[in-house]
C-alpha cells in the first residue's frame, strides 16, 4: 500500500491506472476507522481493480470548532488496519493546506435535500461535505465511490451532487454495520463512557420499536414518532430498573419520517419511509436510521 500526500501525485497515480484500463474504486473517510469503513473497503475491492482510501478530517463540514478539535484521530492505527486488510493500493492523506490553500473561496451547495434532518441543525455541514467530496473526486478520479448508509442524508446529498454536476462516478451505498448489540458503528462511539454507551442502545431499540409498530399496522406518523420518543426517553427501562444508564438522558435532536429520496416529511408509512434519528448522549451526537415499510 502506497501512502500519497500530495494532490498532484494522487492525480498522476490515478491517471496512470485509468490509462492502463484499470477501474479505480474510492472510499473517502475521516479516519479513526471501524468495521463500517472496512466493509466499504472490502466492497471496493470487489468492484475496482485498484482501491484508494482517503483520510481527511474536513474542517469545512464541522459547524463547531470544538467538534472538529475533539474528532477522534489515530493515523498510525488506521494505516495499520488498512495494510492488514490487504488489497488497498493507496492511502491518500492530503494536508489541509493542499485541500484549502490560501485564498480558497469555492463551495458546492446542494439546495433542497440539505435542508431537513442534520441540515437543519448543522448549518453549513453539507456544504462542507459536498465541497470536499467534489474536490476528492477531482483528486482521486475514481470510477466508483462508496459511502455508508448510516449517514443516509449524506448519501442522498452526494448522489444529487453527482447527478447535478455530471460526475462520471458510480455512487455505491452500503448498509450500516452494527455492533453485536445493535449500536451503529461510528468513530464518535469512542467518546462515550460505558454508561453512555449503554444508554445509546436506546436509539437502536427505538428503530426496532418503530419497525414493530409499523408491522402491527400502526402506520400513522404520530403513532410511530410517539413510540420512538418513548423508547429514547427510557420508558419501561432505565431508572425504574436501576440499570447503569438510568441517569443518562438520550436527548433527541430530531426524529423524522421522510421520503428516502426527497427527504420530505411524510404523515403515514404507506411506502418505504426513512426513519432518521439524531440524538445527544452526554456531549456526543449520534445518528442512526432505518427504512420502514
Ligand atoms: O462520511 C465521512 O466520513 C465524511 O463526511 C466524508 C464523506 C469523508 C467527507 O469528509
Amino acid at each position: 500500500m502506497d501512502v500519497i500526500q500530495h494532490v498532484r501525485d494522487m492525480q498522476r497515480w490515478s491517471e496512470d491506472r485509468r490509462r492502463g484500463g484499470q477501474t479505480v474504486a474510492f472510499v473517502p473517510t475521516m479516519g479513526f476507522l471501524h468495521e463500517g469503513h472496512l466493509s466499504l473497503v472490502r466492497e471496493a475491492k470487489a468492484r475496482g481493480d485498484v482501491v484508494v482510501v482517503s483520510i481527511f478530517v474536513n474542517p469545512m463540514q464541522f459547524n463547531q470548532s470544538s467538534d472538529f478539535d475533539t474528532y477522534p484521530r489515530d493515523a498510525a492505527r488506521d494505516e495499520r488496519l488498512l495494510r492488514d486488510l490487504v488489497g488497498v493500493d493507496v492511502l491518500f492523506m492530503p494536508p489541509p493546506a493542499e485541500v484549502y490553500p490560501d485564498g480558497y473561496q469555492t463551495a458546492v451547495e446542494v439546495e433542497e435535500v440539505t435542508k431537513p434532518l442534520c441540515g437543519a441543525f448543522r448549518p453549513g455541514h453539507f456544504r462542507g461535505v459536498a465541497t470536499v467530496v467534489a474536490k476528492l473526486f477531482n483528486m482521486v478520479k475514481p470510477h466508483c465511490a462508496l459511502f455508508g448508509e448510516k449517514d443516509f442524508q449524506q448519501c442522498v446529498v452526494i448522489k444529487r451532487m453527482v447527478r447535478d454536476l455530471n460526475f462520471d462516478i458510480d455512487i455505491v451505498t452500503m448498509p450500516t454495520v452494527r455492533e453485536a448489540d445493535g449500536l451503529a458503528m461510528s468513530s464518535r462511539n469512542a467518546r462515550l463512557s460505558a454508561a453512555e454507551r449503554t444508554a445509546s442502545l436506546r436509539i437502536f431499540r427505538a428503530l426496532e420499536a418503530a419497525r414493530a409498530c409499523v408491522a402491527d399496522g400502526r402506520t400513522d406518523a404520530n403513532a410511530v414518532l410517539r413510540t420512538v420518543h418513548a423508547v429514547l426517553d427510557g420508558d419501561g427501562r432505565g431508572a425504574a430498573h436501576g440499570t447503569p444508564d438510568a441517569d443518562i438522558a438520550v436527548r433527541a435532536e430530531y426524529v423524522c419520517l421522510c421520503d428516502p429520496e426527497t427527504l420530505e416529511e411524510v404523515r403515514r408509512v404507506s411506502a418505504p419511509t426513512l426513519l432518521a434519528i439524531a440524538a445527544w448522549v452526554g456531549d456526543v451526537r449520534l445518528i442512526d436510521n432505518c427504512v420502514l415499510g
